[in-house]
């Protein structure tokens, strides 16, 4: 049989298993998979991994309102360039995404980018904590996650309206856990480096107290709730808790929760700052495990440009975020596997990609490799060894808390609906 594309002599790893097949595509589909394949174009793959696409269910795009950080493109680029096939934009724009009207706007600057750009909606009008945003307008327009990211939702009876809300027009609410009482005023982690360093630190406790309170309201209203960005061992084992209680929860972790830890910020570098902040080791251990087994679903990376000007302003006034896109397959492939957290190959695949597409309701993303699926797909060398190095990147930003680290992994190609958006680890468009 003849195709379009034919990826040739890789190992493919899906939910299904692991295989050595070959992958043909025609159009923008799967149509084959197995021997006595031909192709117009072929891509090599022997030593590689064939996966469904990435799907990131939490990057910071920053269009509308701060294109000189990022834009939909750029930051479709690097998301491309990590082996992402879909992203789910965060709402922390200005103005924020708590509207039809910028729902639209996201949707179709998305349209042209070489990754499937989604956006979650915010759960408050402009993210302000006082009033429900119109959910059910975004809802229409497709939107499936909501959250107020950047902050989370503070009033208790707010939040239990949004679930029953959010149950009745059955999306996903997405929480950014942190109780701004707890920390205001704060840059990095409470603990015995920011009494080193003499900055002003939160505890644990902001992040797990609105943890707890989540879990209370989603047995309360039994609504479906998402976790984003966990970062403590206290937080992590109340999911556990929660998940074998039967609760319908989820969660996230990024790369740099299980890569970094705060004794980073000891050079007074912003780079290393990021909300929730860097944590000490054993919570860094706890998210590790979490991932290994199962209680933390997927690996999301928080990916949040801030430009170099802003990144070099002093630690406690320099905004909060770091890049993760193009890095995150890297590290969990040297955190997570390498450093014997118990994960396999294809538990990470699986993190990155069909259980992240499931928690947002992407169809076109994480399937099977299988006639008839959506050519979303990744190739992975995961032989090559290489250093990090900021310079590179596609995005506009350049705040990798991760330069000169040598890790292994590296996406080599990136299908997008049949295009090959990245090749030899190339962006095409
Ligand atoms: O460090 C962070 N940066 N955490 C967030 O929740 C928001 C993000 C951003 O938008 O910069």
């Amino acid at each position: 049989m003849k195709v379009d594309l034919l990826i040739s002599g890789g190992t493919v790893i899906d939910e299904t298993g692991e295989r050595r097949v070959d992958v043909g595509v025609s159009g923008n589909q799967v149509v084959a998979v197995g021997d006595g394949l031909s192709g117009d174009r072929v891509i090599d793959a022997s030593g590689c991994l064939v996966t469904p696409g990435f799907v990131d269910l939490h990057t910071h795009l920053r269009q509308p309102g701060k294109e000189e950080a990022e834009t939909i493109e750029s930051g479709s680029r690097a998301a491309a360039l990590g082996g992402y096939t879909a992203v789910l934009a965060m709402p922390n724009t200005t103005p924020a995404v708590d509207s039809a009207a910028v729902v639209r706007e996201v949707l179709e600057l998305g349209r042209s980018a070489p990754c499937d750009v989604h956006t979650s909606g915010a759960i408050t009008v402009g993210r302000g904590g006082e009033q429900l945003a119109p959910m059910s307008e975004m809802a229409k327009l497709g939107v499936r996650l909501f959250t107020d990211d950047g902050t989370g939702v503070q009033d208790d009876r707010l939040m239990r309206r949004a679930m029953e809300y959010a149950v009745g027009l059955g999306v996903l609410l997405a929480q950014h856990c942190e109780v701004s009482a707890l920390s205001e005023g704060t840059c990095m982690h409470e603990g015995e480096v920011s009494a080193r360093l003499g900055l002003p630190g939160q505890p644990s406790e902001a992040e797990e107290l609105m943890v707890m309170r989540d879990i209370a309201l989603a047995r309360l209203t039994g609504a479906r709730v998402h976790f984003q960005h966990m970062s403590t061992a206290g937080s992590i084992a109340m999911i556990a808790a929660a998940k074998a209680g039967g609760l319908p929860v989820t969660a996230e972790a990024a790369p740099h929760h299980f890569t970094l830890t705060d004794e980073r910020c000891a050079g007074y570098d912003a780079t290393f700052k990021v909300h929730p902040p860097l944590r000490t080791s054993s919570d860094v251990e706890a998210v590790r495990s979490g991932l290994a087994d199962g209680v933390i679903d997927a690996i999301a990376t928080d990916h949040a440009p801030h430009p170099p000007e802003e990144k070099e302003m002093p630690f406690d006034k320099a905004p909060p975020g770091m890049l993760g896109l193009e890095y995150a397959l890297a590290l969990a492939f040297t955190n997570l596997v390498d450093a014997g957290s118990a994960m396999t190959e294809s538990d990470v695949i699986a993190a990155l990609s069909w259980k992240p597409a499931r928690i947002a309701g992407l169809v076109d993303h994480g399937q099977a490799i299988a006639p008839g699926a959506p050519a979303n797909l990744t190739v992975i060398d995961p032989s090559e060894r290489w250093t990090i190095d900021a310079s590179g990147g596609a995005s506009r930003s350049r705040n990798v808390p991760y330069v000169g680290m040598e890790v292994r992994g590296r996406v080599t190609d990136t299908i997008l609906f049949g295009e090959a958006v990245v090749t030899d680890g190339k962006a095409q468009r």
